[in-house]
């Protein structure tokens, strides 16, 4: 596994030039913790330019790309387009995404390899819902998921990492058990293996859906949890930051 943590806010449709004192104070924690951990926020597509401003070196994401290199998508936004604004990675297949606009494995893997020729970091998003954990189709769901969405190229430790986020655990504040996290991040390591061979060993999977700053250190001790990928929690640099300091400390 990669030697540090990589921990990732996600603002989703939160956030206004008048949060960016929150980047600062983050990429502030993120310069102190240098080396031991790897930190990025990803923000709204209208925060990335004057995020990537106000912090120079600090990691800023997108929280989605057009898969298209450029076209007539009127109100979409493509990768070459964000890197140029300042970011440095974006997130892929996020379920509510997945949901809300019908994003499937091919979409996904379209938008990772996308993100990838841009020069964009990913971080790629996969995970079941509740009635499938409940029908025992949680590893058969996520590894199908994994299997249809990786990029066929381009991926490496450095430039893709697999956010295993349960549907259910993301922003209900139930999280599940670490055996459960272990048994889902070793199939996840697995298929990364079989599609990458070396390569594939090193490549992070975060665990993402409620994590806080009360379970952040039980999460990250877990086998095969390279980090994670935090929603309502990145909105704070409060809250945001003990996570930070919980990864830099696991390693
Ligand atoms: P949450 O969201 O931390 O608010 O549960 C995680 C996510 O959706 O990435």
């Amino acid at each position: 596994m990669s030697a540090v943590k990589l921990v990732a806010g996600n603002w989703k449709m939160h956030g206004t030039s008048t949060d960016l004192g929150e980047v600062r104070t983050v990429a502030d924690a993120a310069a102190r913790l240098r080396g031991r951990v790897e930190v990025a926020l990803c923000v709204p597509a209208t925060l990335i330019h004057r995020a990537a401003e106000e912090v120079p070196g600090f990691a800023i994401g997108a929280q989605d790309i057009h898969m298209k290199d450029k076209g007539a998508h009127t109100g979409d936004v493509c990768a070459a387009m964000l890197h140029d604004a300042g970011a440095s990675l974006t997130i892929v297949g996020h379920s509510e995404r997945r949901d809300a606009y019908r994003e499937d494995d091919s979409i996904v893997r379209a938008k990772a390899e996308a993100a990838l020729r841009s020069g964009l970091r990913v971080i790629l998003c996969v995970g079941e819902s509740d009635a499938e954990r409940e029908a025992g189709r949680a590893l058969e769901v996520v590894c199908a998921q994994v299997a249809g969405s990786l990029p066929r190229e381009g991926a490496e430790p450095a430039t893709l990492a697999v956010a295993y986020e349960p549907i259910w655990a993301i922003g209900t504040g139930k999280i599940p058990t670490a055996s459960d996290i272990a048994e889902m991040h070793d199939a996840i390591r697995e298929r990364l293996a079989a599609a990458y061979g070396s390569a594939g060993q090193g490549i992070r999977i975060l665990y993402g859906g409620s994590v806080k700053p009360s379970n952040a250190a039980e999460i990250f001790a877990i086998g095969n949890v390279g980090g994670a990928l935090v929603g309502g929690a990145s909105l704070k640099a409060a809250d945001f930051v003990p996570i930070v300091e919980a990864a830099a400390e696991a390693n």
